[in-house]
């Protein structure tokens, strides 16, 4: 969603701002902005639709812009009011001395709102942002103190944010502050950075202070200082950045999502790395703190998720299940926080999200966790608000993922899901010994066989070719891959936008079939195991019905040449490992067929990568 970058030092600060967003955009935006300091006064420039919008802009009036070395800049994802030039931020006070960018949403705008304007504020935009330029504007008035003024505006203000602000009569200092909504200070040799994630600062600096909520901070090109609320010293914790700059190419990629999909034999090599060191080891998960007699004794656990963490969330639920004999819930996040919270201190619940500052899934943590619930964060980011949450860590070491369509992140997440179930499986004895001998060499030689799928990718790329013009998409399964139909369907929709339904193979007949005709693709996920023959006979039912069938299998009977009029051959698979593997060509068959189509394949339209408000 949102984005900031913040910069005050003795370098261009539009060439940092504009990187910075640059390096933002895959969060998902419709419109920018920037505010910088030229000869002691604040100028905005600011543009709706793409960041190169803004670029042109900025372009025309570079050698004036670029003699700043202050600015704050944003991209926005429209909540209050539409895209366009006067709702994007920076939004300032009266007399435009005071500019500010903001993430999140000011819940109590309205009375603030009125307040403000009874004081004389007049309001240009239609955005909750632009109290907070007026507010803070009011309280510098009396106070004559920028760190104050913000100080004392976030006492009034309701809601999630990530501010950043700067004054037209405050040489060189940039305030900024957050609660419920990232940011971050990046360090340099006399200047400092802010950003609301690493990828805006990570090519200037690797060390940064991660704000908490309430905390304000003030930075001068020589200085620093962090207070809380209450005016408090603060003494922040310097940190070193985990990311290497090389991780925001596509390195040679036409895609990220492509890079992403491609990093995936990788991505299981580390997720495995120093939890699964032999087979006849059990698994070391150090960031669990669960008490091995709390989970021997556990009644229930929940999982909540959102999107394709919820996908990876449903894996797990099959196989923790399987492996350890504990009931398991998953649940959108979204509607588990708008009913009543039954959950107690025997009960586990674990979050999951690439991001960790998936809004809706941060507050049903928050609920669980104020009813004794032991929090489990399954996520991509350790920095982030869900991790800090957490009771118990697991941190899936994905790397960053700029494509707003997850992939291999979700690979981690499946892949992390296994090794909770066998850790969990390993304390409980809930689980036969040579069986888990054998799952832990599966997950082993996957990186292998995932290498596999992706050597044969023109497979994959003539059978989106040849789907390409359908306007639907129907993916059924059964058992432990129903969620890898979801996934599939998911993918395609997000990036080509092409109407794709997941559905259990058993509830065709039960209503989606009266949709079959010649013009509906059916993909059957056939992976060989108990439900085998049973989609086999769901598949047939469609065929009869002239649907157009291609078959995901790994299986090699030649009969089913006559059944599917396309067949995506995998390598052979335990069926509870299939949906590790049988995921990889559906996210391939998904990207072809985007990028036959001409779409945004990493930035699809109304989209963000984080959804960080409910
Ligand atoms: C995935 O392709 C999506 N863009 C989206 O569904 C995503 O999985 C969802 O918003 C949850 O995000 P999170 O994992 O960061 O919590």
């Amino acid at each position: 969603m949102c984005g900031i970058v913040g910069y005050v030092g003795s370098k261009k600060a539009i060439d940092i701002l504009l990187e910075g967003l640059t390096n933002l955009e895959y969060r998902g935006y419709d419109s920018a902005g920037v505010a910088v300091n030229v000869d002691g006064k604040v100028q905005l420039y600011k543009a709706e639709g793409k960041l190169q919008n803004l670029k042109d802009v900025v372009e025309k009036n570079y050698a004036e812009i670029s003699k700043s070395t202050i600015g704050i800049g944003h991209i926005r994802w429209a909540t209050h009011g539409a895209p366009s030039i006067i709702n994007a931020h920076p939004h300032t006070c009266n007399c435009g001395k005071v500019a500010v960018v903001h993430n999140g949403i000011i819940e109590n705008f309205k009375e603030l709102r009125e307040k403000l304007e009874k004081e004389g504020c007049t309001f240009r935009s239609q955005t909750d942002t632009e109290t907070v330029a007026h507010l803070v504007a009011s309280k510098f008035a009396k106070t004559k103190d920028l760190t104050e003024a913000v100080r004392l505006a976030t006492k009034e203000i309701e809601g999630a944010y990530a501010l950043c602000v700067i004054h037209q009569d405050v040489k060189d200092t940039i305030v900024a502050t957050r609660r419920n909504a990232p940011l971050l200070v990046g360090l340099g040799e006399n200047e400092y950075y802010i950003a609301s994630d690493v990828p805006a600062i990570i090519q200037y600096t690797k060390k940064a202070m991660y704000l908490d909520d309430n905390q304000i901070v003030t930075v001068t090109p020589s200085s620093m200082k962090l207070i809380d609320i209450d005016n408090n010293p603060i003494q922040g914790k310097i940190e070193t950045l985990p990311w290497e700059p090389v991780a925001l190419s596509k390195m040679g990629y036409k895609h990220f999502m492509l890079k992403e999909i491609h990093e995936q034999p990788d991505v299981v090599r580390n997720v495995l790395s120093g939890k699964l060191r032999a087979m006849d080891e059990p698994i070391t998960l150090k960031e669990v703190t669960l008490d091995k007699e709390k989970l021997k004794n556990l009644s229930r656990i929940q999982i909540v998720a959102c999107g394709t963490s919820l996908h990876a969330a449903m894996v797990g639920k099959y196989i923790i299940e399987d492996f350890c004999g504990i009931s398991v819930d998953v649940e959108p996040s979204s509607e588990y926080i708008y009913r009543k919270t039954i959950t107690d201190k025997n009960t586990l619940v674990i979050g999951v999200s690439q991001s960790g500052e998936t809004a809706d899934t941060i507050t049903a943590v928050r609920q669980a966790k104020a009813k004794g619930s032991h929090i489990l964060i399954v996520t991509n980011r350790p920095d982030s608000t869900m991790a800090r949450e957490a009771d118990s860590l697991v941190p899936v070491y994905a790397g960053i993922e700029v494509s707003v369509a997850a992939t291999k992140s979700y690979m981690a997440q499946l892949i992390s899901f296994y090794l909770l179930a066998i850790y969990m499986a390993e304390i409980k004895g809930s689980m036969d010994v040579n069986e888990l001998k054998d799952l832990k060499h599966e997950l082993i030689v996957l990186p292998q066989k995932i290498e596999k799928v992706l050597a044969h990718k023109e497979d994959i790329q003539k059978c989106a070719r040849a789907f390409s013009g359908s306007k639907d998409f129907i993916f059924i399964a059964r058992g432990i891959n129903y969620p890898t139909a979801l996934e599939g369907a998911l993918k395609l929709k997000e990036i080509s936008y092409i109407n794709a339904t997941g559905y259990t193979a058993g509830e065709l007949k039960h209503g989606p079939i009266a949709m079959l005709d010649e013009t509906m693709p059916v993909l059957s996920i056939l992976m060989k195991g108990k439900v085998y023959d049973k989609i086999l006979s769901n598949s047939e039912e469609a065929k009869a019905r002239n649907a157009r069938m291609i078959a995901l299998t790994d299986s090699s009977d030649t009969k089913l040449n006559e059944l599917f009029d396309y067949i995506i051959r995998i390598p052979e698979i335990s069926e509870i490992l299939s949906p590790a593997l049988a995921v990889v060509p559906l996210q391939l068959l998904a990207y072809y067929i985007a990028e036959f189509l001409g779409k945004d394949v990493d930035q699809p339209r109304n989209l963000a990568k984080s959804v960080t408000v409910e």
